[in-house]
């Protein structure tokens, strides 16, 4: 067994573990560089990684039944109910007690596109970044509702510092600095097909963030959530980096959350078609509501067009119950296991190899929840993905879905779009007056 001054119970335990591979390049590496690999060794809890690597398949417990959700307002009682939630929604964004909460730690390797995923271009017409859509939508939503809504920026390891650098560059959209608050997500290694970890380099471990479920987890070990608490702020707006069309502050959907006390709010929007391949809500034999992936779903039960309320992932927590979830650290959810290729060093060299890669995802808390509301939302009104290079829910896609819903707005109020316009973007701090005139132009751009 090697030996390392102050560091023998990690070594230790790393043979414990038969993992004693990651020091196959001990005699290369010079006193501060096996330092940097044992401080890494350090932080990975083995015991966990052997458990998640002998569960490996996530499997569904028990029954489950349609989830029920408040369905879009039909009549006059519905239509007011929803005008009640949305006062109630409106008051409590006024107070100050919500802020924008962005996951972008993720890898984007769908969409093959080279650094953070929200510095793609996606304005239709000016070609405007997702995160600047999105901090526009936080700046529009402080000036209508004249409050300051902190912005927390869920980043990885791999993608942090560009990301932090980004909005320094861009003068943070015009928000103000101190509200902007980016913080990592954690990390977890990967294993080879037989439960080894994987060396990325002489002295470092492969390692991968531990998805958007670990975000729970990451408020608390980058200290946010204290910062939260002391800023009185009750509920986190959840959101994706790659939706361009998410509603961030909405006040019914704060209103349902608040007259139900809920503990998660998710929004939801009918699938496409029975066979769509995405997650469904359900609710479990124990009364608990969940989410079912479309590849966990049993045959039986997938082109069943009950199960038809999908989830675009938007949610609203209740910080005392992210509070609670996290009070003994890490946050329980399941893991995740997906089969991946993966760059590591083999016999000294960089290799492909295969392996597994481990995630959380965020709506595995959903039934740790003791109250919860599922709001159904328009698909073309609030969801325009963007996860693919091309086709289906691509930037493409997402770009028509942006012109068909400003299209949409702006007849709403009566304005004529002349026959060559083909796009059209809004800036979202516009507000959009009934005098205005559109240019015939193929490209319009309000803003
Ligand atoms: P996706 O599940 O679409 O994953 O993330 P991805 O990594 O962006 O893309 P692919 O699968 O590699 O193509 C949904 C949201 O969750 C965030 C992403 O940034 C995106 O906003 N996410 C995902 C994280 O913040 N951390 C993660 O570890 C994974």
């Amino acid at each position: 067994m090697i030996s390392f001054k102050g560091y023998d119970d990690i070594i230790e335990r790393i043979y414990r573990f038969n993992q004693e591979h990651v020091f196959q390049y001990w005699d290369r590496l010079n006193d501060g560089e096996k330092i940097e690999l044992l401080e890494e060794l350090s932080k990975i809890d083995l015991q966990m990684i052997k458990d998640i690597f002998s569960q490996k398949t996530y499997s569904i417990d028990g029954e489950f039944s349609p989830a029920p959700y408040i369905s879009l307002p039909k009549n006059e009682n519905e239509k007011n109910l929803f005008k009640k939630a949305e006062q109630i929604g409106i008051k409590h964004i006024k107070e100050g007690k919500l802020a924008a909460f962005l996951v972008a730690g993720g890898q984007g390797s769908r969409l093959g596109f080279n650094g953070p995923k929200g510095k793609f271009p996606i304005g239709p017409v000016s070609g405007k970044t997702l995160f600047h859509f999105h901090a526009e939508k936080i700046r529009a939503s402080e000036k209508k509702y004249n409050v300051s809504i902190p912005f927390l920026i869920m980043t990885s390891r791999d993608n942090h510092e560009e990301t932090s650098i980004f909005f320094k560059e861009q003068k943070y959209f015009g928000l103000n600095p101190d509200n902007v608050n980016l913080f990592p997500q954690n990390m977890i290694p990967s294993l080879d097909r037989d439960g080894k970890l994987i060396l990325s380099g002489f002295n470092s471990i492969f390692m991968n963030p531990d998805g958007h479920g670990g975000s729970l987890t990451a408020l608390k070990t980058s200290g946010v959530l204290d910062k939260l608490k002391e800023l009185k702020i009750d509920t986190l707006s959840y959101f994706q980096v790659d939706n361009p069309l998410v509603k961030i502050i909405d006040p019914v959907f704060v209103g349902f959350h608040i007259m139900n006390t809920a503990d998660i709010s998710s929004k939801t929007l009918q699938k496409s078609y029975p066979e769509e391949k995405t997650g469904v809500f359900v609710k479990f034999a124990g009364h608990t509501i969940g989410i079912v992936e479309y590849s966990d779903m049993p045959k039986d039960k997938s082109g069943n067009t009950s199960y038809s309320a999908a989830n675009p992932a938007i949610h609203l927590f209740n910080i005392q119950f992210i509070s609670k979830l996290t009070d003994s650290g890490r946050v329980k959810l399941p893991y995740h296991t997906a089969k991946k290729k993966i760059v590591g060093l083999v016999d000294g060299k960089q290799k492909e190899l295969d392996g597994y890669k481990f995630e959380q995802f965020v709506f595995d808390a959903l039934p740790l929840t003791e109250k919860n509301v599922i709001l159904e939302i328009l698909r073309g009104e609030e969801f325009a993905p963007v996860k693919n290079a091309s086709g289906q829910d691509s930037p493409d896609s997402a770009k028509e879905l942006m012109t068909a819903l400003n299209r949409k707005l702006l007849e709403s109020k009566g304005i004529t779009i002349p026959d060559k316009v083909k796009e059209i973007e809004i800036s979202p701090l516009i507000d959009i007056a009934k005098n205005i005139i559109i240019p015939n132009t193929e490209k319009v751009l309000i803003s």
